[in-house]
């Protein structure tokens, strides 16, 4: 239908005659003379309508005052240079004098236009016109490069991509499993894959040594702009491996994907935290290291004071009082700050004090009524605050002190523009084996159950539980978690020890993972492995703070595909089916 592209029409072929198809991206008639922006995948050239001349071009004006935005059009016609030259588009030096316009399929009046910067209920309800924009083209196109490159890096290194089953039995990483009805078992169900964690590391066992998928998981949780229900993960899995084998591949991988999509040069090696220091420093166990600002414990320096808010937590275990200063702080006014409390109670503060220290040295604080003057400038010279800065102090529970502070780093390191150009991976190691679960009463696994703890011995492991380090690890780049992985257990004596204090009885072990611990048994290498989180990454290539900006049809914050409907009710007869019935809600 075509001789060339609208976005590739350049210099070389003035003069020559082209056919070209595409949308009608803006269409100006000027009385006499119109200009047609016409748009495909790779851009847009302008085509030019004039009045009639020893060619006959009558036919065509008539045509192109007719045409609408998003009409589909054919245009042939002759390349010629541009009076004025439009230095922002590739195909700026160059126009095309219509010959002839098909208008292949007249559009309707549109919802919107991409112009218009619509809202993004109304681009998901119509994506396809949403898709087509210059931008949202760019966007699914470094996705398309990311998951090409990594493919590339990862087949030429001998990885085997293997796919795995999308109707299993529930793998647990956390979240709520979407499950299916089976029909030709009633009442049974499967499980769709939270992750292909049990699989990858059966075919580990299985005599494949490296193993790679572009896999997607499905985990029935709470949205956020980072989080889908069904997402994309790159899954890797290494036999006869320690855990600088994987980090070292996978970093490589990562250096030369970055290079190559995004012209981006990462640290070599990745800076490492452990997950104690990156909650001390920066109150996050995904710090954002373009950010400067650090908290500081000023647990010693407030325990006697007369707050007793403070001088509790200061002097107990598994409290913490942390404080940040930010530099030119003291610029906030008093419904800035409150703004600032609202933010830290979002993530669980009950209240955040702060001292503001004025140009003039004069510090104002709803605390300072609490110590003596000496104390409190000792206070305050501990974090450094001087002229013209404010300091926040977070006191309770080390770990809601340490996520509440976290988020008000990250919120005042925006604000106050303290976000420096860069990228920044770093990992994270030695997490905690367990967390424990004051609702549960139990022990849960802060990565999955599969991790590997840093101890051989289960014996060590069960008296040693609470302070148990394992061997997973995450990269983070920018704040993001973009990949968790670990060393996995790979004798059945532990993971069955694993499973008990996890508060998996023996039965319940065996009727879920009876098939992992009986793989175990039959001789399983060393093994350990990776997820990447593909929507992130390539969300973060492609400069946008949303993973929907670079999935072609993605849920809403409420879990609805707002074009198709879904989900959507079932006839009964269909739920009868598959021995399903709804139960009346309320
Ligand atoms: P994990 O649960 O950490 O590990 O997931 C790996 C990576 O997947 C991405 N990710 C998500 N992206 C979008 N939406 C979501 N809901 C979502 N959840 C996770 C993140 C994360 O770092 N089986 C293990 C991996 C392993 O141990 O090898 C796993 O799934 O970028
Ligand atoms: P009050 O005397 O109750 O007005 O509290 C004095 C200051 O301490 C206020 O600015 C509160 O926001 C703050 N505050 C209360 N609880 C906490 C807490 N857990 N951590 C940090 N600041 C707090």
């Amino acid at each position: 239908m075509r001789s060339h592209l609208c976005g590739l029409v350049d210099e070389s072929l003035i003069g020559q005659t082209v056919t070209l198809c595409g949308w009608a991206d803006v269409a100006r008639n000027l009385g006499g003379v119109c200009f047609i922006d016409l748009r495909d995948h790779e851009g847009i050239v302008q085509v030019v309508a004039e009045p009639s001349d020893a060619a006959g071009n009558a036919e065509v004006l008539a045509v192109a005052e007719q045409v609408g935005y998003e009409d589909c059009l054919r245009v042939t016609g002759t390349v010629r240079r541009r009076h004025s030259v439009n230095a922002k588009i590739r195909t700026g030096q160059v126009e095309v004098v219509a010959e002839r316009i098909e208008v292949l399929n007249k559009a309707d009046p549109l919802p919107f236009h991409h112009h218009e910067n619509p809202g993004e209920d109304i681009r998901l309800r119509y994506r396809y016109l949403d898709l087509r924009s210059p931008d949202m083209q760019r966007k699914m196109r470094t996705r398309t490069k990311l998951v090409a490159a990594l493919r590339r890096w990862l087949d030429a290194r001998g990885f085997q991509d293997i796919e795995t089953p999308i109707l299993t039995k529930a793998t647990p990483e956390g979240a709520r499993d979407f499950l299916v009805p089976a029909r030709m078992h009633p009442g049974e169900f499967y499980a769709l894959p939270q992750s292909p964690q049990l699989f990858k590391q059966i075919l580990m066992m299985a005599g494949f040594d490296r193993y790679y998928q572009i896999a997607r998981c499905f985990r029935d949780e709470a949205l956020r702009a980072d989080r889908q229900l069904e997402f994309t993960q790159l899954d890797m899995e290494f036999a006869w491996v320690s855990e600088r084998d994987v980090q070292d591949t996978v970093e490589a991988m990562m250096r030369e994907v970055f290079r190559e999509v995004a012209g981006v040069e990462l640290a070599d090696p990745f800076p490492r935290m452990t997950y104690a220091e990156a909650m001390r420093r920066y109150g996050s166990d995904k710090p954002d290291l373009r950010i400067a600002l650090e908290l500081v414990d000023v647990a010693e320096l407030v325990k006697d004071c007369g707050f007793a808010v403070f001088a509790g937590p200061a002097s107990e275990a598994g409290g913490r009082v942390a404080a940040l200063r930010i530099p030119g702080g003291a610029s906030l006014s008093r419904k800035q700050i409150d703004e600032y409390a609202a933010h830290a109670a979002k993530f669980g503060a009950k209240g955040l004090a702060w001292a503001k220290i004025g140009e003039g040295g004069e510090v104002s604080s709803p605390i300072q009524k609490f110590f003596d003057a000496a104390a409190f400038s000792a206070l305050l010279a501990h974090v450094g605050a001087g002229n013209g800065d404010i300091v926040f102090f977070g006191a309770g529970r080390y770990s809601t002190v340490s996520e509440f502070m976290g988020a008000v780093r990250l919120k005042a390191g925006r604000d106050f523009g303290l976000v420096e150009e860069g990228w920044r991976p770093l990992w994270i190691t030695d997490f905690p084996m367990f967390e424990w679960d004051e609702e549960a009463q139990r022990y849960v696994a802060l990565h999955h159950p599969f991790t590997a703890p840093a101890v051989d011995d289960e014996a060590d492991l069960r008296a040693n539980a609470a302070t148990a380090v394992s061997r997973g690890y995450d990269m983070v780049l920018n704040g993001n978690e973009i990949g968790g992985g670990s060393i996995r257990i790979h004798r059945a004596s532990m993971q069955s020890a694993v499973f008990e204090l996890l508060g998996i009885g023996r039965e319940e072990a065996e009727l879920k993972f009876g098939f992992l611990l009986e793989a175990l048994r039959y001789g399983a290498p060393p093994h350990g492995g990776i997820a990447f989180g593909i929507d992130r990454i390539a969300a973060l290539m492609a400069g946008t703070d949303s993973i929907r900006d670079v999935i072609a049809f993605p849920k809403t914050t409420s879990a609805q595909c707002l074009m198709t409907g879904a989900p959507s009710p079932i006839p009964d007869e269909q739920l009868a089916e598959v021995h399903v019935q709804v139960r009346p809600q309320g």
